[in-house]
């Protein structure tokens, strides 16, 4: 394909280099003079390793030139990338600017040539972006059939940008509707197995994706302080810890959906923290948790309050499926919540049988909900009745069963990403989704 590259700075230049090895002829645009002018040398911009031979054996084969003339790349390709800086704004806001800017050129630039282009965004910037840019600056060009507009993010990282390219550790394009590109493109440029979603979910992914980075390291950098003050080598907790790709390493825990909960993480999560503060390290990261599930279980007090329904059911009342425990629940906060609040409530939960509680696990019925007898059911139906909200913790019940007694005066809350309750005649409502 004939390409052209808007912004020759890390992004850019290792993907103009890349493409030419893969024999696209590629046209990098940049605003900077110096940098066209190393370009159109074969000298890269910036240290990247292997990127020198390859603009260099892109030059030799003619596959490569640089220009800081906007129409002139646009009238000479088919397809464009916008690579350019995407920074924080002095409040932390992200600056689009440049984005805006070179959208704009592009936009002017394929009025005069005439005939259909593709533009592709890479910068990385928050969902909604692409839209926002694509209604204010390409609009007419879009909906006139002239261009074609993905959001595809980049996800290499210095120092080994050219290998990472080669062998992405993911590929995700966005279209306005999340349908598929053309294979001819896909084949070309984002790769067959690339995953094709919509242009805010594609940008959503490259935030997730740094965030979780920046929270790995941040969370092994506090078991390390905490571990040091302890004479403890975090290094080798942390290499156990990698060892476990049941739990640890792996998309376990990694759904949204229910507030953490039960006899262990959030007793565990209160000693370690306690133990750093009496230690005098400080853990912000860690400290933090168990504000923010409180802050998730509030988040669906809220969801259940603006149903405006008097009578609530919960389907799961202990801190997980298939466990009678009650220690920590976070639905047991739901159902008192409820209950002060005057709702009429009911719970269903097959793994829960009172009389066998014993222990721990009985005294949080004693003390806290002494009155549960009365409100759990037995059975479905009569835990459904004929109307109310459903909070859906867990899928205790087949949607079959669900769908002999929901009906349309029901209103499901979805918490722990169940979708097919959607197919039930009720409202359904994502937790978090
Ligand atoms: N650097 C990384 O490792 C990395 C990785 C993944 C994603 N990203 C994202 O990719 C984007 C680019 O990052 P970068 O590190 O390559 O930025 P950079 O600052 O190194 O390069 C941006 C380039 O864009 C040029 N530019 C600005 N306005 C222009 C215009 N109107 N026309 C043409 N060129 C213009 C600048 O002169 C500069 O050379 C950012 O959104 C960044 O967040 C970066």
């Amino acid at each position: 394909m004939k390409i052209s590259i808007f912004g020759l700075g890390y992004v850019g230049a290792v993907t103009a280099g890349c493409l030419t090895s893969h024999d696209h002829y590629v046209v990098g645009v940049d605003v900077h003079d110096g940098k066209v002018a190393d370009f159109n040398k074969g000298v890269p911009p910036i240290v990247e390793p292997g990127l020198e031979d390859l603009l260099k054996r892109a030059k030799e084969r003619q596959l490569l030139r640089a220009t800081t003339d906007c129409d002139d790349a646009i009238a000479d390709t088919e397809l464009s990338i916008v690579c350019v800086g995407t920074p924080s704004a002095p409040s932390g806001a992200l600056d689009l600017s440049y984005v805006r800017m070179v959208a704009g050129q592009i936009g002017e630039a394929v009025k005069k040539k005439g005939t259909p282009h593709v533009l592709v965004f890479r910068s990385t910037m928050l969902p909604g972006s692409t839209e926002a840019i694509v209604a204010e600056k390409l609009a007419d060009l879009e909906s006139g059939d002239l261009l074609s507009v993905f959001y595809y993010p980049e996800f290499l990282r210095e120092s080994t940008a050219v290998a990472d390219f080669e062998e992405p550790s993911l590929a995700v394009v966005g279209s306005r509707d999340g349908s598929r590109p053309s294979e001819s493109l896909m084949a070309a440029l984002f790769g067959e197995s690339a995953a094709v979603v919509n242009w805010p979910t594609a940008e959503m992914v490259k935030y997730a994706c740094n965030a979780f980075h920046a929270a790995k390291i941040t969370f092994a950098n506090e078991i390390g302080r905490v571990g040091k003050q302890m004479k403890i080598d975090a290094k080798s907790v942390m290499n156990l810890l990698c060892q476990d790709t049941r739990l640890n390493i792996s998309s376990y825990y990694m759904r949204p959906g229910n507030p953490f909960g039960g006899s262990c993480l959030p007793k565990d999560v209160r000693a370690l923290t306690n133990k750093a503060r009496s230690a005098g390290v400080n853990v912000p990261m860690l400290d933090s948790l168990l504000g923010s599930n409180d802050q998730h279980l509030r988040s669906l007090l809220s969801l259940v309050e603006a149903t405006g329904q008097r009578e609530a059911v919960i389907l799961g009342l202990s801190f997980k499926s298939n466990t009678d425990d009650l220690r920590e629940s976070p639905m047991v906060d739901v159902a008192q919540y409820l209950l002060g609040h005057g709702l009429t409530l009911r719970i269903y939960d097959p793994a829960l049988n009172l009389s066998a509680l014993v222990g721990a696990n009985k005294r949080v019925i004693d003390v806290r909900m002494p009155h549960l007898a009365q409100l759990l059911q037995a059975d479905l139906g009569s835990a459904l009745g004929s109307k109310g909200v459903v909070i859906a913790a867990q899928k205790c019940a087949g949607i079959a069963e669900l769908a002999a007694h929901i009906t349309d005066h029901h209103h499901v809350i979805d918490v722990n990403g169940w979708t097919e309750l959607r197919e039930l005649p009720s409202h359904y409502q994502g937790f978090c989704w």
